[in-house]
């Protein structure tokens, strides 16, 4: 099916807290037990773009003491709702540092980031290239990337059916985002196109279950 892309930012109050109370955890440590299966464990500078209320962020950092996260977004909804997840854990408020910015206007004092991350991002934007410009351009030469993102189906009968398996009781507003989210993703093949593009071959793409791919592997030295 034809992608339909849907509003980049989650700022709608309703929206970030719906999306902050679902439960995540077994995608989100899946993420996390990802990363070290790969990398082993995070250390250093860590970069996730698109971080929304920074429950990944705030696992790498809880699990790795020898971890500093930048995290960002765009919607201060979720940034808002990230700020206050990470200021019930004081020992993490100087490992995780939250910024409010869209990604296409993000300019960071520094790059050389020794990990780039980011899950369930890719698919809300509308240009996917400002994505993996930021990449390139955040990432030292050896760091490691991994991004996850929804899969598109092949038709929107199987994005409701994929909604009704693993959204069946989630309230209406986030089994409405997660639909329109499957029809706005990527497929696999269109991130492998993009990655040719942004001359990031050193990165692969894979599936990753019936409804996400996952991109990971170390920036070339330039
Ligand atoms: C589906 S949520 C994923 C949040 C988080 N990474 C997670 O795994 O739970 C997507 C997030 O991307 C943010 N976002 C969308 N477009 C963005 C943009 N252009 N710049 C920065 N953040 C953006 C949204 O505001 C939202 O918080």
């Amino acid at each position: 099916m034809e992608r339909s892309p849907e509003p980049e930012l989650m700022d709608g109050g309703e929206q970030a807290l719906a999306y902050a109370r679902a439960d995540f955890e077994e995608p989100n440590s899946r993420f996390v037990e990802s990363f070290v299966a790969r990398f082993g464990e995070p250390a250093g500078r860590v970069l996730d773009l698109g971080c929304g209320p920074a429950d990944i962020p705030l696992r790498l950092a809880r699990r790795s003491p020898a971890v500093t996260v930048t995290a960002t977004d765009g919607a201060p909804a979720m940034i808002d709702l990230a700020v206050r997840a990470r200021d019930a854990e004081p020992a993490l408020r100087q490992r995780v540092e939250l910024v409010c910015c869209p990604l296409q206007a993000l300019q960071l004092l520094e790059a050389g980031y020794d990990a780039v991350i980011s899950n369930s991002l890719l698919h809300h934007l509308h240009e996917p290239m400002a994505f993996w410009a930021a990449v390139r351009h955040y990432a030292r030469a050896g760091a490691a990337v991994l991004v996850m993102d929804l899969a598109r189906p092949s038709s929107p009968e199987a994005a409701q059916g994929i909604v009704d398996a693993y959204a069946a009781d989630e309230p209406p507003v986030l089994r409405e985002d997660f639909y329109n989210s499957l029809h706005a993703a990527f497929t696999p093949a269109e991130v492998g196109a993009q990655l040719e593009a942004a001359g990031l071959e050193e990165l692969a793409v894979e599936a990753a279950s019936d409804r996400h791919w996952i991109v990971s592997g170390r920036i070339a030295a330039a």
